[in-house]
């Protein structure tokens, strides 16, 4: 498949994965809502070898989804990047905060993928790739909102690849763990963190092959099934 439709095409993964899909010559058509980095993104895909075309959007507007999927259209894989960390102490002490986080992270996300996925299903291919996180497998005392946010989106993501299944529309979870990219820019950084180089490779790996669920880098899986198995009263006395 060489035509991708990136949501969120200025943060650092997608950048990453755009340019290896740029290097096979693919066109791209590339969503952001900053005009002046998305232009600028846009230029070195161009430099790379990618047929570029571009939208200006704040995605957190779900009234302009249908009419930028129409001309995105047709899909055949769709990448969906963007997402917020967000205050997390904010987010305790404002609903609205907290609200901001959903919309960026789970309902904008639900209102692009249900219509994409109308639109694959109707042609009966292609495949629907989204940033989810390792963050969405437990709640976490330093991040509850964010983490519950991820956590629909796995799930809404598990859901509609089951539904699509006999469809031939594959749909794709991507769980990064800790990544240095501007999202974790303030955060003190330790030898859990990976580039978005290294992530991108493991996203078009996944497209490339049969991947359903992509924990990245792999080992994350097993850090997860760890921290998925302790119990809740120890979990609190442990600052994660
Ligand atoms: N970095 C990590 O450790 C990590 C770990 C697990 C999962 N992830 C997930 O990976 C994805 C990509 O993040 P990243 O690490 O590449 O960070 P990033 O470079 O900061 O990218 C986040 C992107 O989301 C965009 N965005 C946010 N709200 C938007 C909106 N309403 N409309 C359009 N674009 C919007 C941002 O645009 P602006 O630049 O205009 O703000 C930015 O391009 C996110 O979903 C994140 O949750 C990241």
């Amino acid at each position: 498949m060489n035509r991708v439709l990136v949501l969120g095409a200025t943060s650092a993964i997608a950048q990453q994965v755009a340019r290896v899909y740029a290097e096979r010559g693919a066109a791209l058509f590339l969503v952001a809502r900053n005009e002046q980095r998305l232009s600028a993104v846009a230029d070195d895909l161009r430099v790379r070898g990618a047929q570029v075309e571009t939208a200006v959007a704040d995605l957190d507007d779900a009234a302009g989804h249908e009419e930028l999927l129409a001309r995105a259209a047709p899909l055949q894989i769709v990448f969906l990047a963007y997402g917020a960390l967000g205050d997390a102490r904010r987010t305790e002490q404002s609903t609205e905060a907290a609200e901001a986080i959903l919309r960026t992270n789970l309902s904008s996300p639900l209102s692009l993928l249900t219509r994409a996925a109308g639109r694959l299903e109707a042609q009966g291919n292609g495949c629907i790739v989204a940033l989810s996180s390792v963050a969405g497998d437990r709640g976490r005392a330093s991040n509850a909102v964010y983490g519950a946010a991820k956590a629909g989106l796995s799930a809404f993501l598990s859901g509609l690849r089951n539904r699509l299944s006999r469809s031939g529309v594959r749909v794709i979870t991507v769980k990064p763990g800790l990544v240095d990219t501007p999202m974790t820019v303030h955060l003190p950084k330790n030898r859990l963190y990976s580039s978005p180089e290294r992530v991108a490779r493991d996203v078009v790996r996944g497209i490339d092959g049969t991947a359903e669920v992509i924990y990245t880098p792999w080992w994350w899986r097993w850090v997860m099934l760890v921290v998925l198995v302790i119990p809740e009263r120890v979990l609190k006395g442990l600052s994660l």
